[in-house]
């Protein structure tokens, strides 16, 4: 790890929070709330861990979340993610959680909204690291059971910032999604949409046009439409990218072929983020380190890299002026001179 990388500020803008459970707390779970896993140990569990695209981590990631129960789980996951992104030194963190997938086992959302929120409270009392909370809803399931679970997010409206949209990409695209948005969006939410993951880049383009997200999440698609880049670039529209996250679902066979410098040239917004980190290999400091050693990126790209994130974050001016100035002196620091 370069200690450029392991010191620069960073934002953390694409992170489910069941992503994050790591085998030891499944285990310490399980034992705590006396349910019988079918992996013997947890390196049996991680060895399971080989995806070949998105559905078949999706399988292994929803029967993983079977552990999460109480609010107290909810609490221990979220706070066990925080300690590792503070140490990772990551100032701000933006994450989805998935709330049908925990109601469809008989867990209220209190106990899922109480539980995270309360680590993130602490994690901004302990450290000053801020958060936002993104519910995000299941795109294999219906338009009805995402209108409903909007529904019953009202008495949590408060602590969530914003909506997302996640899971199974191909056949289920934004458009399914267009009235649940539409109802989101007055009721005053912020929005963003995983698109161009596995789906096509004409998935982006609605999840601009018809569902409105100011956000993409993934959105490595966009490098095969010349116009949609254009128009990314044009907006300043930021694309939360997971390096570990596309190589491990295959979306690429090896890290050279990220188009990150490509999108870092043609001046779209594009930001790294862990995606899945219990599930891919890593973390923040992970994910910057290895698209650093596939693309020999230079001090430079990474520095923008991490202004980039700090633009497309939803802390406030003021905020984020205090982030962008931590991330220019880290630069400084190493006498990094930005292209104009
Ligand atoms: N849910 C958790 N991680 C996801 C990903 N990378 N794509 C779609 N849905 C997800
Ligand atoms: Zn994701």
């Amino acid at each position: 790890m370069t200690h450029f990388i392991s010191a620069l500020p960073k934002v953390e803008l694409h992170l489910h929070i069941e992503g994050t459970l790591e085998p030891e707390l499944v285990f310490a779970l399980a034992k705590r709330n006396g349910i019988t896993l079918n992996y013997l140990d947890e390196s049996a569990l991680r060895a399971a861990y080989q995806f070949h695209d998105l559905q078949s981590f999706l399988d292994v990631y929803y029967a993983g979340m079977q552990v999460l129960l109480t609010e107290q789980d909810f609490f221990d996951l979220t706070w066990a993610y925080l300690v590792r992104s503070h140490a990772d030194n990551v100032r701000h963190v933006e994450i989805f959680f998935d709330p049908q997938a925990h109601l469809a086992r008989g867990v209220p959302m209190t106990f899922v909204v109480e539980g995270i929120v309360r680590a993130l409270e602490q994690a901004r009392q302990q450290w000053g690291l801020t958060s936002r909370l993104i519910m995000s809803f299941l795109r294999h399931l219906t338009e009805e059971s995402a209108m409903e679970t909007l529904r019953l997010a009202e008495p949590f409206r408060s602590h969530l910032s914003g909506i997302g949209l996640d899971s199974a990409e191909k056949g289920n695209p934004p458009t399914k999604f267009a009235r649940v948005y539409a109802q989101a969006r007055a009721q005053g939410y912020r929005l963003v949409a995983h698109a161009g993951e596995e789906g096509p880049a004409s998935y982006i383009r609605d999840a601009l046009d018809i569902l409105q997200v100011e956000r993409i999440d993934h959105g490595v698609a966009a490098i095969t439409d010349a116009p949609l880049m254009a128009r990314l670039a044009q907006a300043r529209i930021p694309l939360t990218v997971c390096p570990l996250s596309n190589l491990k679902l295959k979306v690429i066979d090896q890290m050279s072929e990220l188009p990150v410098r490509q999108l870092l040239a043609a001046g779209v917004c594009v930001t790294i983020n862990s995606d899945d980190p219990a599930y891919f290999g890593g973390y923040m400091n992970a994910n910057y380190q290895a698209l650093q050693d596939g693309l020999t990126l230079s001090d430079a790209e990474l520095l923008q890299l991490a202004l980039n994130s700090v633009e497309a974050c939803w802390l406030s001016p003021p905020e984020k002026a205090r982030l962008t100035q931590a991330v220019y002196a880290h630069g400084d620091a190493y006498g990094v001179v930005l292209a104009p």
